[in-house]
């Protein structure tokens, strides 16, 4: 069997690492990603890792025609991995329409294209942010998908109800819906990580750039929660743990017979508050962060982590990577930028 896999955002962040993984299991990625949110030497970081070129096409993923001329390029393909999506949750407050016109464009491409050229295999980039704020701290895969409370958080509700729609469409398909936690940390080797663009938005780079100098100074957003120690509590996961989910759901994928849409949760099912994760990263890398309690952000969640039994019977993964081991690599990565 072909082990031709289209990747979309495989320059990214979670995608790199995942490309990596994919062609150490033996797979051929094609990346397609036009590095509007990343670096053409990442391409280079992933040979050096794993030991050849993956192939590769830079081009925008909601340029239908472009995709599809990639996808017939490869008359072997036998599944998509879509990452390629906008993720600043802030940001789309201010620019929906370029959230929705790149997130949903995206994923209708690359939908239309499997039809087009009869692809049934599908792994899509979720969030648990389809949760919103859930009644509980700790969520499964029954746990009720919410109102979202941003577009971005609307784009990953509305890609996994069209994945539904098709698949009820009666085109054949198999999907998986990964919803990741929070990713955080870099590859052990300290040759790939998260190239944020701008100001970062998210904890673990915003930590790493005060650390580095960077930043003068890291905001704690509350500490009125209710939660132990009045700050925001997440399930924060090793990047390559939640790469090698992706090879793992690739594998599940080939084995089903039959339509399927399948949703999994992936995290290391341990929440972390703020406070911990800078107390653990000052800890672990033997330095001082310069920080302050803050107010509030508008729209985050009080706490939430995941139930990841689903994804560790039926893909047979598990975590293996502490948090503190990826704040050890997160940091080891950003000393090399
Ligand atoms: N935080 C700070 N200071 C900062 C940055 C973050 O205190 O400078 C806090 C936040 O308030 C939050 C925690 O750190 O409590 C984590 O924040 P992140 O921005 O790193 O992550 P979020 O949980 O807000 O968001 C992540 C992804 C989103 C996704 C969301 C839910 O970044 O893409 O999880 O799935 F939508």
């Amino acid at each position: 069997m072909s082990k031709k896999i289209i990747v979309t955002g495989g320059a990214g962040y979670i995608g790199s690492h995942t490309v990596v993984e994919l062609m150490l299991a033996g797979f051929e990625p094609v990346i397609i990603d036009d590095f509007r949110n990343s670096k053409p030497w990442i391409i280079d970081r992933i040979a050096e890792l794993a030991g050849r070129y993956p192939l590769g096409h830079a081009i925008d993923c909601t340029n239908e025609l472009e995709v599809l001329s990639v996808f017939r390029n490869y008359p072997d393909i036998f599944g998509v991995i879509h990452f390629a999506a906008y993720k600043a949750v802030g940001e789309s407050v201010q620019k929906p329409t370029m959230y929705y016109q790149n997130n949903v464009g995206s994923m209708c491409a690359v939908l239309n294209a499997m039809k087009e050229c009869g692809i049934e295999n599908l792994v899509f980039s979720s969030s648990c942010t389809v949760y919103g704020e859930p009644e509980t701290a700790e969520v499964t895969e029954a746990t009720p998908v919410q109102k979202a409370t941003s577009p971005y958080g609307d784009t990953k509700i509305t890609c996994e109800k069209i994945i539904q729609f098709v698949k009820d469409s009666g085109q054949p398909l198999k999907a998986t819906l990964l919803r990741y936690f929070n990713p955080i940390g870099a590859h052990p080797s300290a040759r790939l990580g998260e190239l944020p663009s701008g100001i970062p938005n998210n904890l673990v780079p915003y930590i790493t750039q005060t650390a580095a100098g960077i930043r003068s100074q890291l905001t704690v957003y509350g500490n009125d929660y209710n939660t132990p120690d009045g700050t925001n509590v997440r399930d924060y996961i090793h990047v390559v743990d939640l790469a090698k989910a992706h090879v793992k759901a690739t594998e599940w994928l080939l084995q089903q017979q039959g339509s399927v849409c399948e949703a999994f949760n992936l995290g290391t099912g341990k929440g972390s508050s703020v406070l911990e994760i800078i107390h653990n990263f000052e800890k672990v890398n033997g330095l001082k962060l310069n920080y302050a309690i803050g107010p509030r952000r508008a729209g985050d969640v009080e706490q939430i982590y995941a139930k990841p039994a689903k994804a560790e019977k039926m893909l047979n993964w598990k975590c293996e990577y502490t948090v503190a081991e990826a704040l050890k690599h997160a940091w080891n990565w950003e000393k090399t930028l």
